[in-house]
């Protein structure tokens, strides 16, 4: 049977990318095929290798023009991208290619904390900031209207009094782990059933 292939898109630590790919470790039908990365720095691109999946590391101009990250994608057979704390914008051109097909994780409940500039500490810092109560993850899909990609799921925590940015990255990389990689493979699944 054909697996889905999947390229998992990183920029930073990786935990998302890491976790995505101990998910689909001997997965029937789905597969990480590729780990794209902006940072000789990212944290997944060592077990990627370990894992014997392929990697690739593209400048920020290389990834904005159109071509090289459509091409990589092509190349690799390509059929679902997963944005795990990638933090270039995805040009057009792949966007078309892959409609209903790129799958974003966001540390807020979007639409709030959303948008250009929104992304990692940035967003706890502006949750705690605005008092509010809680605050969670959203894995959305991308499409041709960046933010307006609709939601697959979100997942909510508790914000206390006496959490700070720091902490409540913590909370919130609990539920990525918890829930992010088995909302991608069931996202798969109702697209191929
Ligand atoms: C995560 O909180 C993710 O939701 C956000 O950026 C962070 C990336 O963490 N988009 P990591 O690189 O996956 O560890």
């Amino acid at each position: 049977m054909k697996h889905t292939r999947i390229a998992i898109l990183a920029s930073g630590i990786g935990s998302n990318a890491l976790a995505l790919m101990n998910h689909f470790d001997g997965h029937p039908t789905i597969r990480t095929s590729l780990l794209i990365s902006n940072k000789e720095t990212c944290g997944a691109l060592l077990p990627a290798s370990k894992k014997n999946i392929a990697s690739e590391v593209l400048s920020n101009a290389e990834i904005e023009d159109n071509q090289t990250l459509l091409m990589l994608l092509k190349q690799h057979s390509i059929d679902i991208v997963v944005l795990a704390g990638f933090l270039r914008k995805i040009p057009i051109s792949v966007v078309q290619a892959f409609p209903d097909r790129i799958i974003n994780i966001h540390p807020s409940i979007l639409p709030e904390f959303g948008g250009k500039g929104m992304y990692g500490a940035r967003v706890h810092h502006a949750v705690i900031e605005a008092h509010k109560k809680s605050s969670g993850i959203t894995i959305h899909v991308v499409n041709e209207n960046y933010d307006e990609g609709h939601y697959i799921a979100q997942f909510f925590v508790p914000v206390r009094a006496n959490d700070d940015a720091s902490s409540l990255d913590h909370k919130i990389r609990t539920l990525e782990q918890r829930y992010f990689p088995t909302v991608v493979e069931g996202y798969i699944n109702s697209l191929t059933d």
